[in-house]
């Protein structure tokens, strides 16, 4: 089973709402925009939550919103403008949509807006440059969020919804790879740098991403440090059905006989990754209790070890 959701993010005025009722209907998914339901749910409209309870209240109850909304499934959802403000919206909508992002230029939302008195952040004299200032603050949280981004300038509502299908057409024609990353792993770019190298972990996952990309993969990642939390993951693909599996355990991979099953159990295509060459450390690195339910095994060659994974699973999945 895939993600479900489809969640519409972008500036005011981008089309968020129109655009998601179009492309409900087409898809035959119910509509939510998120703002509507939270003035229901206060009986408020929004520019009077802002004016009276302050926008850091506003922003509490619109994340208590996106995590209600994200139990649902085959929904659209039309967010906020200021849904990246907090991080955890989206990671929290993620896990169960596509995020797909209607950018636009500050002139063609400020023609959506002018006139419009609802916009809280818009109550004021140079509605341009307060449009322009904000869209560039935003405008990087918007794109890193993103799993699909749709150019809207210049097209109607229709052919936007039209874009918008096509892409997740293509999109479902993708594998689909899990990155599971293990302890420590968090750490990289300040542990060991002479061994690990100095490149964060989102550093290397945003690489993986590129180039899973280049061969018609989407990949999905995960960290922890906890040994059952990734035995989690590892269900949780066996249920929606993934392609296969990247996994770098980190030192669970010298003893973890709980992944070691999990792997078993799940019959799914797994890579084992190391960016060092454990066989060249310690001793007790040589073994790796993963390695024997894996496809196989890369190691040594820092995080291109990644995107050998990528192909190695690509070709085994073909
Ligand atoms: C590692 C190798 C492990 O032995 C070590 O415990 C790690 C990282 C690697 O990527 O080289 O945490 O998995």
């Amino acid at each position: 089973m895939r993600k479900s959701n489809i969640i519409l993010i972008g500036f005011m005025g981008s089309g968020k709402t129109t655009v998601g009722k179009i492309l409900a209907k087409n898809l035959h998914y119910s509509f939510v925009d998120s703002d509507e339901e939270i003035e229901k749910q206060e009986q408020k409209l929004i520019v009077d939550i802002f004016k009276e309870q302050g926008e850091t209240y506003f922003r509490k109850i619109e994340h208590e919103m996106m995590q209600k909304l994200a139990q649902g499934e085959k929904q659209v959802i039309a967010t906020g403008g200021g849904i990246i403000v907090n991080k955890d919206n989206i990671s929290c909508l993620k896990k169960t949509g596509i995020i797909i992002y209607l950018k636009a230029s500050p002139n063609h939302i400020y023609k959506n807006v002018q006139r419009d008195k609802t916009r809280p952040l818009l109550q004021v004299e140079n509605k341009q440059k307060v449009i322009a200032d904000l869209l560039a603050e935003r405008e990087g949280d918007y794109l890193g969020a993103a799993d699909i981004i749709i150019s809207v300038d210049g097209y109607t509502p229709q052919e936007i919804a039209g874009q918008i299908q096509e892409n997740l057409q293509r999109r479902d024609s993708m594998k689909e790879i899990w990155v599971l990353h293990g302890v420590n792993l968090n750490f990289l770019g300040i542990r060991e740098p002479d061994i690990y190298g100095d490149q964060t972990l989102e550093d290397i996952n945003k690489k993986i991403c590129e180039y899973g990309r280049t061969k018609n993969i989407q990949t999905q990642f995960y960290q922890s440090n906890h040994e059952g939390n990734l035995i989690d993951q590892l269900q949780k693909a066996y249920y929606q059905n993934v392609d296969g599996i990247i996994i770098n355990p980190g030192a669970f991979t010298h003893y973890s006989y709980g992944l070691r099953d999990a792997i078993a159990s799940i019959a799914l295509p797994v890579v084992e990754v190391h960016l060092s060459n454990i066989h060249q450390r310690e001793s007790f690195r040589h073994q790796s209790v993963i390695a024997p339910v894996c496809i196989g095994q890369i190691c040594g060659f820092g995080a291109m070890g990644y995107l050998l994974a990528i192909d190695a699973l690509n070709s085994f999945i073909n």
